[in-house]
């Protein structure tokens, strides 16, 4: 590679390190992506001038199809699909270093690592931990996709010993590692691919419910790595640093979300972590105890009369579309000299950021936007809590019932407010699928419908 190479790799690295820095921040999103683009652009460019590289109708052929894929999935894709979209590309990235890394042993004068049957050792170790990485990648991001698109049971999948198998599957991966450094056998290398296929399936199917989360961004550090292993049998440096920085910032997202969640990462790495027992707390099932159902004219009254409102948004706004409503709903309520903040728990909607995005989109200002650990403690000097189609990330279930499966999460404390309003359209469970106490609280208020349906109704009452 030449000098040149070189240093527009390294450029295009420190790219990346600025994309990363940019999308840490809903303000400075925009700037990081484009950062990244430019970044991604230069090194594709650089690798496709290099010497090496002949054969330029092929490699254009699969730019273009993978480029018209990824426009038209991007067009229409929707926000609440976008976990399950990210599982499945991160699948692809597995496989792709599956296939290198086969590729690589098969034919390895091809990319100039040595001859068959006698390639230096740590080139073997790089193929394997490329290809063990990618395989656990591949099959457990499918397994991811699967359960949050909603093909196979969301549910923790368990059955006996199975830690015991897993463990054992691992340390047979383990041992054929070493005999396929040791001997080059091509049948270690394919038994061993086959078994870290096995272990990325047993590793993610028992885990389920309000864990998936974790789980995909866990999914995306195991691809960067993989990435990273496979830019060393290459001996790409661009691909090395990428899949690094992929790496550690998936590993250092799934452990603030694992901090979010007061969950084990120790637990996520090794898997089975969101298993819950069968008696896990209530069921969302119906029961008589009495609720105040009210109407956008009684919660108008209840908003005006106000002077502080925090609003929770959840995963029912990101589906009903209503940000845009909601941000009318805030103006309208400043206009009325009444203070709005919104208050942001890290796993509310369906992907890490869900609800800055959507709130973005809708123009809300960046100071009205809260984290939790920083708005908890305001709710007790709030008046009203909008909880707009939110529902576990407020559950106090998590607070006081051992059993339930988000013991031990942090939740928004609306139940400190004056008084509690709830968007939703039923007295239906949320994700982790457990009832929420709240729904029958004295100060709680239920106003049943679409939320941006009922958003709207509000404000017009507002507006009168
Ligand atoms: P949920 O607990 O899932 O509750 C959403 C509520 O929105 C539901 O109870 C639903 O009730 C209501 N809803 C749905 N469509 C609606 C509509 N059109 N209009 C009005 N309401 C509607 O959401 P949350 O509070 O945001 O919590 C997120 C959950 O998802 C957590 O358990 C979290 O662990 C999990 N999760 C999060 C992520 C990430 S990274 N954020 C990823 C995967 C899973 P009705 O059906 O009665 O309307």
């Amino acid at each position: 590679m030449s000098d040149t190479a070189y240093i527009l790799y390294l450029i295009s690295s420190i790219l990346f390190i600025l994309a990363l820095k940019g999308l840490s921040s809903p303000e400075t999103a925009r700037r990081g992506n484009v950062y990244g683009i430019i970044g991604m652009l230069l090194g594709v460019l650089t690798t496709f001038f290099m010497p090496s590289i002949s054969n330029y109708a092929l490699i254009l052929f699969g730019i273009m199809i993978g480029g018209i894929i990824g426009a038209v999935i991007a067009r229409k894709i929707q926000m609440t699909a976008m976990p399950q979209l990210v599982a499945a590309f991160h699948s692809l990235v597995g496989l792709s270093a599956v296939m290198v890394a086969f590729a690589a042993l098969w034919s390895p004068e091809s990319y100039g690592i040595g001859n068959s049957g006698s390639l230096h050792v740590g080139r073997l170790i790089e193929m394997s931990l490329g290809s063990v990485i990618g395989a656990i990648t591949f099959s457990g991001s499918l397994i991811a996709f699967a359960k949050l698109q909603g093909i196979m049971s969301g549910k923790p999948i368990r059955f006996a010993d199975q830690n015991k198998l897993n463990m054992l599957v691992g340390i047979s991966i383990a041992l054929l590692l070493v005999i396929f450094c040791a001997s080059e056998s091509r049948t270690m290398f394919v038994v061993m691919t086959l078994l870290a296929l096995a272990i990325g399936f047993l590793l993610i199917i028992p885990i389920g419910g309000a864990d998936m989360p974790v789980v995909v961004s866990m999914l995306n550090s195991y691809s960067g790595w993989a990435a990273s292993g496979i830019g060393f049998t290459l001996g790409n440096p661009l691909l090395i640093i990428t899949g690094a920085l992929v790496g550690s910032s998936g590993a250092i997202l799934s452990y603030i979300m694992c901090k979010a969640m007061n969950r084990s990462i120790i637990n996520v790495i090794f898997g089975g972590f969101g298993a819950v027992s069968a008696d896990s707390g209530p069921a969302a099932a119906v029961n008589d105890r009495p609720i105040k159902n009210g109407s956008a004219e009684d919660a108008a009254f209840m908003l005006k009369n106000a002077s502080s409102v925090i609003i929770v948004p959840g995963y029912g706004m990101a589906v009903a579309q209503a940000q845009h409503a909601v941000r009318e709903l805030q103006v309208e309520l400043e206009k009325e000299g009444i203070t709005v903040r919104f208050a942001i728990h890290p796993v509310a909607g369906r992907m890490p950021g869900h609800m800055n995005v959507l709130l973005a989109e809708a123009n809300v200002p960046y100071d009205s936007v809260v984290e939790l650990e920083e708005i908890n403690n305001d709710f007790s000097t709030t008046d009203v809590a909008f909880v707009i189609g939110a529902n576990d990330v407020t559950n106090p279930a998590a607070k006081n019932n051992p059993q339930s499966p988000i013991y031990g999460m942090p939740v928004l404390d609306v139940e400190n407010a004056k008084t509690i309003l709830f968007i939703k359209r039923s007295m239906a469970a949320g994700y982790a699928g457990i009832e929420n106490d709240l729904f029958y609280n004295e100060n709680t208020m239920m106003l049943f419908g679409d939320a941006k349906k009922v958003t709207e109704e509000l404000i017009k009452a507002l507006k009168h």
